[in-house]
């Protein structure tokens, strides 16, 4: 019989007869009490309206005047009790009551924890201790989260960008909702110019467009440093091109700025001779062919012999034996005006590649889209 069912008989259905057995009685429902305290308090309550119920609650079952322990103690233990054990009982009584006054129960509502999270515990009755689930066992390992790994595409990116850190450039970077200014006219890109097509462009508004190449990075910084200057710039980049193997609507560039007196063709041979020798190995060529871009004069497309045939022709050069790596050329002087620097004292070169297209070639994968589509099977092969 628990303490709850003891206080629904009479002292003499309970068999107790002299004031040792009040007293122990007694004490069980003291015991009872300062547990259901207890009990509240580590629970905690998942907000306040909820702690108050609670506080509430708990008063309500030791004190309300109907029905509550206490008068269910007076009820049946105290008033119907031998005139023998009457003085202990009384006794017993005053000491719950004052023990009971002890606990509190008003001021708990202060004193309740809000818990982090809403716990089911909440509704379980007080007194069923035995029933509750066990609490958090915290030393427990905890579940591990797969970490996954660096994207094929910011690794190629870092990779790019520690050789030319070395070179004594630094990270610069732009806005990818662009103005049609910085991303065409100050690139030497008027309006009616034919050359504006090789972009195709994806406009938010006539003036505003999601930038189609990291190049009108180059003009932002000239209006913000000066000259000299020695920029590399990542970024994304967008274009209403179709998906295919080679294309993505969105795709990274990096684009390299030099800045400086007496800077000549050869500065920017030299340099990118030295940085596809650090990325794709020793051995490897450059080759610089004639090309044409608004913002640079003259303009030159590069490429690489291929690091995987060493020239032979294979599958990743598609038997060509060289590889195309990117646009580049010295800065046109009316770009140099437009950011600001006087051509007459400085000049530069310039050049553009693909991020996603050199990690294409660097792990011989051949459809973009895998570098975009989330696939856990593709990406943790990296
Ligand atoms: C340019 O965007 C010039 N701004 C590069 C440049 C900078 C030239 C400075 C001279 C001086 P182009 O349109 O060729 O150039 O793009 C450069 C590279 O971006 C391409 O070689 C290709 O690797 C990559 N690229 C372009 N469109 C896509 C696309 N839809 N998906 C994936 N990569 C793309």
């Amino acid at each position: 019989m628990t303490i709850y069912d003891k206080i629904g008989k009479t002292l003499q259905q309970l068999g107790i007869s002299d004031a040792q057995g009040v007293e122990s009685l007694f004490a069980e429902l003291r015991k009872a009490a300062e547990q259901e305290r207890a009990e509240l308090v580590s629970r905690g309550a998942p907000n306040q309206p909820q702690r108050e119920r609670l506080c509430k609650a708990l008063r309500d079952r030791w004190l309300a005047r109907k029905g509550g322990f206490l008068s269910q103690v007076d009820e049946n233990w105290l008033k119907p009790s031998s005139r023998d054990l009457k003085p202990a009982v009384g006794r017993q009584f005053n000491e719950l009551r004052r023990f009971a006054a002890g606990l509190e129960f008003e001021k708990l509502v202060e004193a309740l924890p809000l818990q982090q999270e809403p716990s089911q515990q909440e509704e379980l009755p007080l007194g069923s201790v035995a029933a509750r689930p066990a609490p958090r066992d915290l030393t427990l390992p905890g579940l591990r989260r797969p970490l996954g790994s660096i994207h094929p595409v910011t690794r190629m990116q870092r990779e790019i960008e520690d050789i030319f850190l070395r070179l004594g450039f630094w990270i610069e970077s732009g806005p990818e909702i662009e103005s049609t200014y910085y991303n065409f006219d100050a690139l030497n890109i008027p309006e009616t110019h034919p050359s504006r097509d090789d972009w195709d462009t994806l406009y938010i508004d006539s003036k505003t467009v999601l930038r189609t190449h990291t190049s009108p990075v180059q003009i932002r910084a000239m209006e913000k440093y000066g000259a000299p200057l020695y920029i590399i710039i990542p970024g994304k980049c967008y274009r209403h091109d179709n998906p295919d193997s080679t294309h993505s609507p969105m795709f990274h560039q990096i684009e390299g700025l030099a800045i400086d007196k007496d800077i000549t063709f050869a500065d920017l041979k030299g340099t990118l001779d030295f940085f596809a020798k650090m990325l794709f190995g020793e051995k490897v060529r450059t080759r610089f062919q004639p090309s044409f871009f608004p913002f640079t004069e003259p303009s030159g497309e590069v490429a690489v012999s291929c690091f995987v045939c060493d020239g032979q022709g294979c599958r990743v050069c598609k038997e060509s034996g060289w590889i195309e790596l990117m646009g580049c050329g010295m800065v046109h002087p009316q770009v140099l005006r437009n950011g600001g620097i006087d051509p007459d004292k400085y000049c530069g070169w310039a050049f553009g590649l693909g991020v996603d297209r050199f990690a294409m070639v660097k792990h011989d994968i051949h459809d973009i889209q895998l570098f975009f589509q989330g696939d856990v099977r593709f990406l943790e092969q990296f």
